[in-house]
């Protein structure tokens, strides 16, 4: 049994579509690190949740990357959202040349066991060491200091596209300036956007590794 933090419960339906029974909501609002990757921020807040649950547990993050702007807004997607909003993030890549985007969602298990940590799913050599280096360095108590991080695992979905003037009436978030293959993730059906989500290649990921370790 796999435990999802998350408060979202479309989050927990998709996730369902990946791993049936073998994943339940885990209601744990953890406490969002701040760094420039969303694998830390998943990896900070896969430690919190387990640490809470004392049960496997796994957690994603997400966001949308603006190649020209070495990845903004990334892990600030929710703030750069309500913030500048997405009619002014589009203005701001319309003057570029380049817009290429990518939509990236990062699932974090952690089960307080010793596996192969990360960093072969997520495409960085040294993944693993700068999220120790970080948690160690953001650890708060003593307990936390001396054992060191809790191993995690990482898996990563990515979804290319274009940014583009908003169109489209569905979705959330980024969806109607984010074009994929000739339409916006606004103009799609929930079912058509979820077969493709980096969420949904993220988790299938994770399903396919646990599928692998649980025998
Ligand atoms: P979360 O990590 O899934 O909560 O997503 C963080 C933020 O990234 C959201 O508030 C959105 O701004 C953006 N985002 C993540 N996934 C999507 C998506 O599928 N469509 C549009 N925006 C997204």
């Amino acid at each position: 049994m796999i435990r999802f933090a998350t408060t979202n419960e479309g989050k927990l339906h998709e996730a369902r579509e990946y791993l049936d029974e073998a994943v339940r909501q885990l209601d744990f609002d953890y406490p969002e690190r701040q760094a420039d990757d969303l694998a830390t921020v998943a990896a900070h807040g896969a430690r919190a949740a387990y640490r809470h649950a004392g049960e496997p547990v796994i957690v994603d993050d997400s966001g949308l990357t603006i190649e020209t702007f070495d990845g903004f807004p990334g892990p600030y997607s929710s703030y750069v959202e309500d913030t500048l909003g997405i009619e002014r993030v589009w203005h701001l890549a319309e003057r570029e040349a380049d817009r290429a985007g990518a939509f990236r969602c990062v699932v974090a298990y952690c089960d307080g066991g010793e596996f192969a940590a990360t960093p072969e799913p997520v495409d960085r050599e040294r993944r693993g060491q700068d999220i120790a280096a970080a948690e160690r360095a953001s650890a708060t108590t003593d307990e936390q200091v001396q054992e060191g991080p809790l191993p995690v695992k990482l898996f990563e979905g990515v979804v290319p596209g274009t940014i583009v003037a908003p169109r489209g009436d569905g979705g959330f978030g980024f969806d109607p300036i984010f074009e994929y293959d000739g339409t916006t993730f606004a103009e799609m059906e929930t079912d058509e956007k979820n077969a493709i989500s980096h969420r949904g290649r993220a988790l299938a990921k994770f399903a396919e590794w646990y599928a692998e370790a649980e025998r």
